[in-house]
């Protein structure tokens, strides 16, 4: 039961009388912060008063008499300017409660209106091995996919694979000019990998050197302005707008010279190595040529596929490790290459339905308001990834029958995405598209994230540090441990691992998936701290009192014991741990899984609390004891459903 639901109901209609937008009203119920006001509390009486032209205290009662709580609540109290508090009669809490404890779910109610929503997460540009880039995307994709799922929605991941872009040209120029075939025999994904750098690193040299001059020229000319303003600035130093204008100038050159830098690192990083730079020189239009090797590929020439099939399983097999590793599959990985035999059709169909019209040589989708058309055909006759992406959707829609298309994509792209919502929509169709978007993992020093000599971090060692990392406080905890160490080796590597990598993906969960976040090791791992571990060591503890009672928590569960709330952290923990429905709830209405995260972690500590107060093993009597043994049975599902839902592991023991 979603007590939340229940309450904005029974508040529905005496709202929707006074105001045009009960909705935001409604919202304005939530849980309370403090004890002292209530289990929930209700706002809405003082914006409501304004309009109204009444006072707050005086509307909230109004308000109050005309709803019908007694069920559900003690009577409301109006507090302070008009605060309503609503406190849960315990008699339901008790109930509710008592449900839970052996409901599968929790609580959560699945659909009664299931639709068929496809998940388009991940999606890596293979041949590239996956770095930290891709995290977020493959770790908010996946939790959203489990709770959809959850509620009963038919639900389908789809890996919308980068397998047929510019890449692939640049593999290609590689591996025909530069591979090195004994390594290539042995490890092919890694000398790809190496392939694609070396390829990128000679493109991002020649590409670097010739902007070299024009920013060379950009900032003589702003040092030179710089030093006329300061004159005039001498001249008249009363005039304040000058200063202004120099800070923007200073600000302009900031920018100019970081991208100087960046230029000349890229420049450098090849002339340092006589190699490479040897190799630069011999091949002054690679980027040019790989350019022509990717549109081969794309007219079906015949050594380019050859090579593209030879190259691509090996790709896939590589990107499959990170995934098992990280616990995720996908119902289907359909990528772009998938797509390709549909283009021609996709770029006819809106030519003829006349949504898309030559401009320079390219075929364009003009979309109100925005500048930039949605080119789905260059001048050159490629077809881009908008093209891509419209066949997608026409294939979602019409095969997989999707109502809903949701895609976890980083916010750089979301001109992109409301370009393709806007022309599928005109396009005839129809379903619920969302751009789930995301920020950026930073480093330390608030830029993306890289290694230090400038690459992207790759998710694998990502993954593997975060496990060594863990097995380091695994093995120092389980030594400390009052009566010697508990675990054999097994199962401390696999609580390190539960730990690791548990602990990345909760911190890019808990973060509001639209800001940025700096990575840290500390914060991540901490055991005091907003983490998974910290989550994890509540359950296990959990399951240590069942051990150290010698009770088995599931005929613990199934023997009928009351449930009694005669202490206040009793109460406490119970009005927490019954609010698990209305969080999932929420946390999926604007698919955001850091609700979810907060409140395990606001779970986590009301149960400490509890321990604290309540004695569970040393009780007064039996009756409290096996009714506070229920308590800590639904703490440990409650944390490990909802760690699960995030595609977070527990352990028994840690
Ligand atoms: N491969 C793309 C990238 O790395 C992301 C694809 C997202 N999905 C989509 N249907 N466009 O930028």
């Amino acid at each position: 039961m979603n007590i939340l639901e229940q309450l904005r109901d029974r508040f529905s209609d005496p709202i929707s009388k006074l105001t045009a937008s009960p909705d935001e009203c409604l919202a304005m119920i939530r849980p309370s912060r403090d004890a002292r006001h209530g289990d929930y509390q209700a706002n809405f009486a003082m914006p409501l008063a304004k309009q109204q032209k009444k006072l707050p205290r005086d509307l909230a009662t109004e308000i109050i008499a005309q709803v019908d709580l007694a069920d559900l609540c003690e009577e409301p109290e109006v507090a302070g300017p008009g605060f309503i508090n609503l406190r849960l009669r315990d008699d339901l809490l008790i109930n509710i409660t008592t449900e839970l404890l052996t409901d599968d779910r929790l609580g959560v109610e699945r659909t009664e209106t299931p639709r068929t929503v496809v998940v388009d997460y991940s999606a890596p540009n293979v041949a590239k091995p996956m770095h930290v880039g891709h995290l977020r995307s493959t770790v908010i994709g996946n939790a959203i996919y489990r709770l959809l799922k959850f509620q009963g929605h038919q639900v389908i991941s789809d890996n919308h694979i980068g397998d047929w872009g510019t890449q692939f040209g640049m593999i290609i120029y590689g591996y025909k000019n530069f591979r090195n075939d004994d390594v290539y025999q042995q490890n092919a994904v890694a000398e790809l990998a190496r392939l694609y750098r070396l390829v990128n690193q000679v493109s991002g040299y020649h590409a670097a050197k010739s902007k070299m001059p024009n920013l060379e020229q950009q900032l003589a000319e702003l040092e030179s302005r710089l030093a006329e303003h300061r004159q005039r600035e001498e001249v008249t130093p009363e005039d304040k707008s000058l200063k202004k204008a120099r800070k923007q100038l200073n600000k302009e050159r900031e920018t100019l010279n970081e991208e100087f830098a960046s230029t000349r690192a890229s420049i450098d990083a090849v002339e340092s190595s006589p190699q490479l730079k040897e190799l630069a020189e011999a091949h002054p239009d690679i980027v040019e040529n790989a350019r022509k090797e990717t549109a081969k590929l794309h007219a079906g020439d015949e050594e380019n596929n050859r090579l593209w099939n030879e190259f691509l399983p090996a790709c896939i097999v590589a990107l499959n490790e990170v995934y098992a590793r990280l616990g995720i599959e996908f119902d289907k990985a359909l990528g772009e290459s998938f797509y390709n035999p549909m283009l021609a059709d996709v770029v006819a169909d809106l030519q003829e339905k006349e949504l898309a019209k030559e401009s320079n040589g390219a075929i364009c989708v003009f979309v109100a308001d925005n500048p930039a058309p949605f080119i789905i055909r260059k001048a050159d006759g490629a077809f881009t990834y908008a093209t891509t992406d419209l066949a997608t959707v026409k294939y979602r829609i019409e095969e997989l029958n999707a109502n809903e298309i949701l895609y976890v994509v980083d916010s750089r792209q979301t001109e992109h995405f409301r370009l393709l919502f806007t022309t599928a929509g005109n396009w005839g169709f129809d379903a619920q598209f969302r751009h789930v978007s995301f920020g950026s993992v930073l480093g330390n020093d608030g830029k993306p994230m890289k290694t230090r000599a400038g690459d992207n971090i790759g998710l694998e060692s990502l993954i593997d540090e975060a496990i060594a990392r863990s097995r380091v406080i695994v093995d120092e905890n389980d030594d400390a441990k009052k009566n010697g160490p508990e675990l054999d080796e097994e199962e401390r590597s696999q609580v390190a691992e539960a730990v690791g990598i548990g602990g990345i993906k909760f911190a890019d969960l808990h973060h509001n998936r639209e800001s940025d976040y700096k990575f840290s090791w500390d914060k991540m791992l901490a055991q005091n701290g907003d983490t998974a571990t910290y989550i994890q060591y509540a359950y296990a503890r959990i399951n240590g009192i069942f051990r150290k009672g010698n009770e088995d928590r599931d005929s613990i569960r199934n023997a009928g014991h009351q449930l009694l709330l005669s202490h206040s952290s009793e109460r406490a923990l119970a009005l927490q741990l019954v609010r698990f429905p209305e969080v999932v709830a929420e946390a999926v209405e604007d698919y955001r899984p850091n609700l979810l995260t907060s409140f395990l972690l606001e779970a986590a500590n009301t149960y400490s609390a509890f321990y604290n107060e309540s004695p569970v093993l040393t009780a007064e009597n039996d009756d409290l004891r096996y009714s506070r043994l229920l308590l800590c049975d639904l703490t440990a599902r409650v944390l490990s459903t909802g760690l699960s839902l995030l595609g977070i592991e527990t352990c028994e023991r840690m």
